[in-house]
């Protein structure tokens, strides 16, 4: 498959961007810097917290999963039974409970990821989503595959 072009340039904060790569769908959000500074608070819940043995490139096994932190690229593919989860970027809404502090929700056997794609202890799925190869061009555009 050929390499897709993202420009990222109107993507507001928090925003989530959908893009198809390889017949895939491919997610790009720019997180806030108070959803960044959540990440680590979640550690001790999730099930890989430093992604080793999840999928991503070398340059995405850190804390945020990104080359820049701000920007997250995943593959948006449950890692259960390939559902696509749901963007669910809100603090603690009543279907979610109190504790949601953002991320992602799996609507078909309910696992949940945090805002790094990393996913959670009690749930199905049994590793964080997959970072796919990418690059930048420049400051707007991010380059898939
Ligand atoms: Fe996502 Fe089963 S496919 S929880």
């Amino acid at each position: 498959g050929a390499p897709v072009d993202v420009d990222i340039s109107k993507i507001e904060p928090g925003q989530m961007l959908r893009v198809a790569w390889r017949g895939k769908p491919v997610w790009v959000v720019l997180r806030t810097p108070e959803m960044l500074a959540d990440l680590p608070k979640n550690d001790p819940k999730l099930r890989d917290p430093k992604s080793l043995e999840s999928i991503q490139p070398p340059y995405c096994k850190n804390e945020s999963r990104a080359i820049k932190p701000e920007y997250l690229v995943v593959v948006g593919i449950c890692t259960h039974l390939g559902c696509s989860p749901t963007y669910r970027p809100e603090l603690a809404p009543p279907d979610l409970g109190p504790d949601w502090r953002g991320g992602w929700f799996c609507p078909c056997h309910g696992s949940r990821y945090d805002l790094a794609a990393r996913v959670y202890k009690d749930v199905p799925a049994p590793l964080n989503m997959v970072i796919p190869p990418h690059h930048y061009e420049g400051k707007a555009r991010i380059v898939i595959g």
